[in-house]
């Protein structure tokens, strides 16, 4: 088991060399398309941002009514020793140690609106943050704007279909795992996220169906039915969460408070007690970081393939460029090669 979680912190790592690859042309990006990531889709304030931060145990997104994710937030998280003091870094502002979750919400809503201007527009380029912390799973989550009906003031008619086109490149993928989110105040049968989800992943196999706003249904209604998959049915289970309402967030509710209070409410729920060990924020990570060990093992084998592929690529270019190089964009090369032979060492020693 130990070992699975440090691979996943393995895959993590070369997702990072990845982005680094990438500006050497199209093999890093076909690396990176190869790994799992798990993107959350739903409707506009169906609660992807506030599940996002639950799985992670941070406040750290900009949530709230209307179109705030305006850009595709994709964030790896990565497990460190414990006792080690948490961060998060951006790709666009390397070397910068944020350790004030504030001000990372602070710099995804300044980034954004770098792109996009302080509109409504949205922008497909995407946002690239890492989290370090002893308290969270490895997992490489995307955060993605809100599918949407219609276009507001100040937005253009194609907006609708632009956030859809968005949303649909990223679970396209083979690769993605779909965290499908629908509110349990709205009927399921009309939601945004299994619609797509659906379409992309037809037999369920990599779309987990999230239910939030449990708390938000009207007297004398519940989402069992749906939970127990016998509204729609998925591969994998169905979690209910119950995330912070924004009455919560305007006073300032922690996570540790709102996980507490989230537990509370299933385990003396009438409804939902008998489910209570199933559902919740935590149950959903842990069932995420299962599923995502699984799929990588059945992928190393393709993987190794693929980092040979770019070591000889690298050694191409370095003879091409004459070596030995000691400054600039041969020496940065020099040093993927690297990564990428000591990352396929690592791999193979994982392949039993
Ligand atoms: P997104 O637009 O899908 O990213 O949704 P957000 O996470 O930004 O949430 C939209 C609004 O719904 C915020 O005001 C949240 O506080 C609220 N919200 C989200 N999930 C829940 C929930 O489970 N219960 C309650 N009461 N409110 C929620
Ligand atoms: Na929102
Ligand atoms: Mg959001």
């Amino acid at each position: 088991m130990a070992t699975m979680t440090s691979l996943i912190g393995l895959i993590n790592k070369i997702q990072r060399a990845c982005t680094v690859l990438g500006d050497y042309g199209g093999e890093g990006l076909s690396l990176w398309e190869a790994l799992p990531s798990v993107a959350v889709v739903g409707g506009q304030s169906s609660g992807k941002s506030s599940v996002l931060e639950s799985v992670v145990g941070r406040d750290f997104l900009p949530r709230g009514s209307g179109i705030v994710t305006r850009r595709p937030l994709v964030l790896q998280l990565h497990k460190t020793d414990n006792g080690t003091q948490e961060y998060a870094e951006f790709l666009h502002l390397q070397r910068k140690r944020f350790t004030d979750f504030a001000a990372v919400r602070k710099e995804i809503a300044d980034e954004t609106d770098r792109i996009t201007g302080k509109t409504k527009q949205i922008s497909n380029i995407p946002i690239h943050l890492s989290i370090y912390s002893p308290n969270v799973v490895n997992l490489t989550l995307i955060d993605l704007p809100g599918l949407t009906k219609v276009a507001v003031e100040g937005q253009q008619e194609s907006i609708v279909q632009d956030i859809e086109n968005m949303v649909r490149s990223y679970v396209e993928k083979p690769n993605c795992i779909i965290l499908a989110i629908s509110p349990a105040n709205q009927d399921i049968a009309t939601s945004d996220a299994i619609k797509i989800a659906r379409e992309v992943d037809p037999s369920g196999e990599r779309t987990f169906g999230v239910v939030t706003k449990l708390d938000l249904m009207d007297k004398g209604t519940n989402a069992v039915d749906v939970l127990e998959g016998r509204q729609y049915r998925l591969q994998h289970p169905w979690v209910g969460i119950v995330n912070r309402s924004q009455a919560d967030i305007n006073r300032n509710v922690d996570m540790i408070a709102a996980r507490r209070k989230e537990r509370e409410y299933f385990e003396t729920s009438p409804e939902y007690g008998h489910l209570a060990h199933k559902m919740g924020s935590e149950y959903l990570a842990k069932l995420l970081s299962q599923h995502l060990e699984q799929v990588i093992r059945q992928k190393i084998p393709s993987i190794i393939a693929l980092i040979n592929k770019t070591i000889d690529e690298l050694n191409a270019e370095l003879d091409r460029i004459g070596r030995p190089i000691a400054v600039d964009s041969g020496a940065q090369l020099y040093t993927i090669l690297e990564m990428c032979r000591a990352f396929d060492k690592v791999f193979k020693e994982h392949l039993d």
